[in-house]
């Protein structure tokens, strides 16, 4: 591998979007921020320079930080936030991995306007389990404030309340021609006839996962979360904020003057935000400058809309979910931990707790919306997680007596339990190195059931197992799937649901996991394991940077 050098320079922008004008934190005064592109064994030196008033902090999602836990990103958990004036160089080394991933911020609501692609290339000489594109696009969507999304959160978090909705969902940062004011802001895709494309898509969006679908034109699945999968033909996917997952597309319509919308909108499950609005892109054809269909006019193009399924088509979400399968193939083996150190039960779902920045709070029942994990949730510190416990200093800024079930059991598809107050702490789990973990996540129903993305930071995990209603520990182990199971970094636990993971802890540190709907890490969803040292020189944690910033 070689050594790539970037910088990020974190400034304000004005940014136009829906007739809107406001200021955004961007990097390099670009929205969507710079792709990244570097090699399977490349060291990546990414400088990151504060110049806006706000706190900032990367994370490169998806990436394994082998021992490099410093260059993680998540504020308060694995770094104190690069301040106003302030630098970093977030120093990480790529190793076994290759595929579509993406960096964002990662300290309040600032990933609504700083992200951007993070493609990692196969070794030279290794190809794609495919055959090589044409080429390969970006498309990576998101989500558009008409207000500042850090004011929104915050005024949510004092109301106790649910924060606004975003304005408008894009595709790399264009809202497209359903919204107002926005036709000339559309993302738009010219193609040659029979070629095959490769898209990268990526959910870079706030609080929506989404379906995607490309009119008269069916997507091969070849990868998802930076891992390759049996290639399989659909019309849509759906896609989680964190997740990644790459299509193929083949360029062959039978009306090739025709203009095909792409588009994409929200798969909701829970009550609470209702959003019926899509994104609309445009894939158009290069014809030949002589040939019959040039001499069509644009205006007469043909439009052909792409059909997307219903917004809780949860049949659609299962059916695709079950689709997902590892390549597993004897060069991209499925390396399913098939022994089981470790067993853990997390709930996870939403919850409320005691009214405390005033009197008239603006959650349910005048209290305050909350989210949870086995009950509790998650504080942040005010210092950094990896810090203390790198030197040994977690008193006062954490514990580890996370607790390792909920503490109110009860049924939890069914009727909700009148206690729905959740406690509050900063509760880790410790694993000794390499323990190989299984642990079971259950979508509880306490506030209405909703599809939560879990996602883990340091690890790509296989998802061993699946359902609907309450996990029968006595049953369900017996169909897990531990040959080729997905292996991914994103794993949407499906509403009134469950599912089953597995992991090897085989990397030293302090790592994030949460749901990836910013509105529900907000809220407290949220946790993190510390994975301590192995014995050999290898398995341990690098020493910090010095440049690593204090808070
Ligand atoms: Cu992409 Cu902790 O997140």
């Amino acid at each position: 591998g070689i050594t790539r050098h970037y910088k990020f320079d974190i400034k304000l922008q004005n940014v136009t979007r829906l007739c809107h004008t406001k200021s955004i934190v961007s990097v390099n005064g670009r929205f969507p921020g710079p792709r990244i592109v570097a090699r399977e064994g490349d060291q990546l030196l990414i400088k990151v320079v504060n110049h806006v008033p706000n706190n900032i902090s990367i994370h490169w999602h998806g990436i394994r930080q082998l021992r490099s836990g410093w260059a993680d990103g998540p504020a308060y958990v694995t770094q104190c936030p690069i301040q106003t004036g302030q630098s970093y160089v977030y120093n990480y080394t790529i190793s076994g991995q290759r595929g579509t991933l993406f960096w964002h911020a990662h300290v309040s609501w600032l990933r609504a306007t700083v992200y951007g692609p993070l493609i990692i290339l196969p070794n030279h000489g290794v190809p794609y389990p495919f055959a090589k594109p044409y080429k390969e696009v970006s498309v990576i969507f998101g989500e558009w404030f008409n207000t500042d999304p850090e004011a929104i959160i915050n005024q949510a978090l004092q109301t106790g309340g649910g924060p606004n909705v975003s304005d408008a969902y894009t595709i790399n940062g264009l809202p497209g021609p359903l919204y107002n004011c926005s036709a000339k802001d559309t993302f738009k895709l010219k193609v040659k006839l029979g070629k095959t494309y490769l898209l990268r898509v990526i959910n870079a969006a706030l609080n929506d996962e989404l379906f995607f679908s490309i009119a008269n034109h069916t997507l091969t699945v070849v990868e998802a979360d930076a891992v390759y999968v049996k290639p399989f033909n659909t019309e849509t996917i759906l896609i989680a904020p964190g997740q990644t997952t790459n299509v193929l597309l083949k360029t062959k319509p039978r009306y090739p003057n025709a203009t095909f919308f792409m588009t994409a909108r929200p798969y909701v499950t829970g009550q609470a935000t209702f959003d019926n609005s899509t994104v609309a892109g445009i894939l158009e054809y290069e014809l030949p400058p002589n040939g019959f269909h040039s001499r069509i006019s644009i205006k007469e193009r043909p439009l052909f809309n792409s059909i997307l399924p219903a917004l809780n088509d949860t049949s659609f979400a299962t059916n695709f979910a079950s689709k997902l399968r590892s390549l597993a193939s004897a060069r991209f083996p499925a390396n399913v931990p098939q022994k089981v150190d470790k067993q853990f039960f997390f709930t996870i779902g939403l919850g409320t707790s005691p009214c405390q920045h005033n009197q008239t709070c603006q959650g349910p029942n005048g209290t305050m919306f909350a989210a949870s994990v086995n009950n509790v949730s998650f504080a942040m510190p005010t210092t950094a997680l990896l810090q203390a416990h790198f030197f040994g200093q977690s008193n006062g800024v954490y514990t580890t007596d996370f607790p390792s079930d909920p503490t109110i059991p009860f049924n939890y598809t069914g009727t909700p339990p009148n206690n729905t107050m959740v406690s509050n702490g900063t509760k880790l789990v410790v694993l000794p190195f390499n323990t190989s973990v299984e642990l079971i996540m259950q979508d509880t129903s306490i506030l209405g059931a909703e599809s939560h993305p879990l996602h883990l930071h340091g690890f790509n995990f296989f998802v061993v197992g699946q359902g609907f209603g309450n996990f029968d520990p006595n049953k369900d182990p017996k169909n897990f799937n531990l040959v080729d199971p997905i292996e991914r970094n994103t794993v949407a636990v499906p509403s009134g649901g469950w599912v089953a993971i597995r992991f090897l802890a085989d990397n030293p540190g302090v790592w994030f996991m949460h749901c990836h709907l910013e509105v529900h890490t907000s809220w407290g969803l949220k946790m993190a394991w510390i994975v301590l040292d192995g014995k050999l020189p290898n398995q341990k944690l690098l020493p910090p940077p010095a440049d690593l910033p204090k808070c």
